[in-house]
Order: structure tokens, then C-alpha cells, then sequence
């Protein structure tokens, strides 16, 4: 796989080392910022280039990565999928659900490969939750509760602090865990969100989202880009049979079987992460690519997470809870 990298800062660079761990050969490394590019080809041995759609379209490249900010996301897949590239593009797929239809659209039409990289289904805490509940461990499930809050990202000049850029902590974060709990649980019925989406006097974004989902299933996301410091991830799965719990900043999984006065609680021995998801989810795009195996993530999928993180902002704005049920996701799988 010769690849050319759009995009060479925070995610770029992630990328970078995880496919080249792959065994993957990086050809080029394309960014608006001379800098930044330069910096991430000296990593790798690769070109330079501040004409992004250029390097894409060369001939000595097959796939390409794109680790833009979000509204460029559409631009680069028409380039790549008009060069015949197959494409890995960081999540949100698009910053709203027509361009995702777009990109779905001219990817099909030049028949190239779309990845849509939605991470956290390859985390082995939360693989480890969807494979227990899944298995019936904790019996019917009933709540799903996460929290992933973290510092704001790049600072208050950064695109991120742009929310008709990033969507803000909702959009660009939450949709993690939007897309996971769709994976797990299947397809959502009602969403409501309450987000704070501030900019002064710094920028500061909380956010609260409650669904219901078909299944009966309600389960809320609360996103943060407040915390003074550092990241943290927390889980929890509640079954009428007992409740999964993982919390990124203490043991790894926890798993509790409800006690029916037969024997002590179970405890799942947690799982030391081996490799980062991150490399689990190039490893599962490049067999796709070279033996066809589908993998974990559809476009689809990635579509179906920006519908549902917009409507979270519609609610934010309206204050309204927005129906999602059946109907408009049909109407998504039928396009
Ligand atoms: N999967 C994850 O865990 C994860 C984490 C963070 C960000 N992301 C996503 O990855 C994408 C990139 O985020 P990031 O954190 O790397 O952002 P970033 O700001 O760190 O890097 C973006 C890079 O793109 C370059 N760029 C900006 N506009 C460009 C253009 N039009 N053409 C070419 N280059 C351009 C910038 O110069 C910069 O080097 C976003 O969609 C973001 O939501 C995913």
C-alpha cells in the first residue's frame, strides 16, 4: 500500500506511525502548512507538498489518508476518489450529513475503497463490553452511560474552537460514542442535547446527550472539552443480569454479574491493551483492501453517526428533542 497523507498534524501523525507499522510505505505528506508537512515527511522518508489534491492524484500512490479539519474532509475524498485512490478518512466523516451522502455517492461511482476510521470500535475495553453484552452477560441491557471529556483540543485559535467548523465537542468527540452505542445497541429512536458551545471568555464545551433507542435502550453521552488536563473515558453498561463498567483513568474492565446469592460477583480480569486501536483499525482497513474482508466500519456507518450527532445539535439549539426513528434511517438506507 503506497499511501499520501492529507493533513500531518495530531491525527496525520497518528496515522503515520500506525500505518508504517503496517508495513505500509508513505509516499507523501501533503498539508496547507509547509511545516507541518515537512516535519511529518522527516519521520517517514516521504515528499513534501502543500498541494494536497496534486500529491493525492500521483500515480506511485494507491490509498490516502485524510487527517484534515472536518469541512475538508468531502473536497479531499471527491480528489482521491476522482485519482481511483481508496481512502481512509478520519471521523466525523463529513461535517454534515448531505456531504456524507456525497462522499458515499462519487466513492461508489469511481468503485474505491471508503473507510471511515470511528476508533473507539477498536478499543479493547469497549470491544470487550460489545462482545459481553453481546454474549448475554449482563442480561437485557437497559442503560449505557459514557462520559469521554478531555482538555480543549489546539488551543483558542484552533479550528476546533470554530463550532461551525468542528461542531464542537458534540459533533467532533461525542460522535465516538454515538457511533459505538448505534454499533452495540442498534438505531436510535428520539435524541435531546443540551451543550454549553462557549468561546468566551476562553472557549469551553460541555455537552449532555439523552437517547432513546429502538430497543428500549436509553443511554447518555456527556462530552467535555473542560477538563484543565488531560483525557478520560468512562463506561458503564447496566443489564437487568448485572453491569460492565471501564473508567480510563483506573483498572480496565470491570464486569459484575448480579449476585443471586449463589457465589461471589465476577470480576472479568481487565484487559491490558496490546496495540493501539489505532493500528487495529488499519490492520482491519488494509484487509479490506486486500482481501475484500468487510470491515468493522461502513461509510454507512460513519453517515449514520454525523445524522445522529446533527440531530443532537439540532436539539441543542432548539432545545427540542428530535425523532430519528425508523423512518429517516430507512429513508438514509435506501440512498
Ligand atoms: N479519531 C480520533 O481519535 C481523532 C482525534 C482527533 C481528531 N480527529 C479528527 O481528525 C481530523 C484532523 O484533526 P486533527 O486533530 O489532526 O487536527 P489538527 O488541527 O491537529 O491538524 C489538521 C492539519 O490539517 C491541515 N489543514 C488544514 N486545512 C487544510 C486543507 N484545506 N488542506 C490541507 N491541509 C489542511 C492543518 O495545517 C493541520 O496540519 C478531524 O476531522 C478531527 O475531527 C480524530
Amino acid at each position: 500500500m503506497n499511501l499520501a497523507i492529507v493533513g500531518c498534524s495530531g491525527m496525520g501523525r497518528v496515522h503515520a506511525e500506525m500505518a508504517a507499522n503496517c508495513g505500509v510505505n508513505i509516499v507523501v505528506c501533503a498539508d496547507k502548512s509547509k511545516e507541518a508537512a515537512t516535519a511529518l515527511a522527516a519521520t517517514c522518508g516521504a515528499d513534501v507538498s502543500t498541494n494536497a489534491k496534486r500529491a493525492l492524484a500521483r500515480k506511485d500512490v494507491d490509498t490516502v489518508l485524510i487527517a484534515t479539519p472536518t469541512p475538508f474532509h468531502l473536497d479531499y475524498i471527491k480528489a482521491a476518489a476522482k485519482a481511483g485512490k481508496n481512502i481512509f478518512c478520519e471521523k466525523p466523516f463529513c461535517r454534515t450529513v448531505a456531504e456524507c451522502k456525497e462522499a458515499i455517492a462519487v466513492a461508489k461511482a469511481a468503485k474505491v475503497k471508503l473507510f471511515v476510521g470511528h476508533v473507539v470500535r477498536y478499543f479493547q475495553e469497549f470491544e470487550a463490553i460489545r462482545e459481553q453484552v453481546q454474549a448475554g452477560k449482563i442480561g437485557e441491557p437497559g442503560f449505557c452511560k459514557i462520559y469521554r471529556g478531555g482538555i480543549f483540543p489546539g488551543g483558542p485559535k484552533s479550528w476546533f474552537a470554530n463550532y461551525k467548523m468542528s461542531g464542537g465537542v458534540t459533533l467532533d468527540c461525542m460522535i465516538h460514542d454515538l457511533d459505538w452505542i448505534r454499533y452495540v445497541f442498534g438505531e436510535p429512536q428520539r435524541i435531546y442535547c443540551q451543550a454549553l458551545m462557549r468561546t468566551k471568555p476562553a472557549p469551553m464545551d460541555y455537552s449532555q446527550v439523552t437517547m432513546r433507542m429502538k430497543s428500549g435502550l436509553i443511554a447518555t453521552v456527556i462530552g467535555t472539552w473542560a477538563h484543565p488536563q488531560g483525557f478520560r473515558v468512562k463506561a458503564e453498561v447496566c443489564g437487568d443480569g448485572g453491569m460492565l463498567q471501564f473508567d480510563s483513568a483506573e483498572a480496565p474492565l470491570n464486569s459484575m454479574v448480579r449476585d443471586t446469592g449463589n457465589g461471589p460477583s465476577m470480576i472479568v480480569p481487565g484487559s491490558p491493551v496490546d496495540k493501539s486501536p489505532y493500528q487495529y483499525e488499519w490492520e482491519d482497513f488494509i484487509a479490506w483492501v486486500e482481501t475484500g474482508r468487510k470491515p468493522k466500519v461502513t461509510a454507512m456507518d460513519g453517515l449514520k453517526a454525523v445524522k445522529m450527532a446533527e440531530a443532537a445539535l439540532e436539539s441543542a439549539a432548539t432545545g427540542k428533542p428530535i425523532r430519528l426513528l425508523g423512518e429517516a434511517i430507512r429513508r438514509i438506507d435506501n440512498d
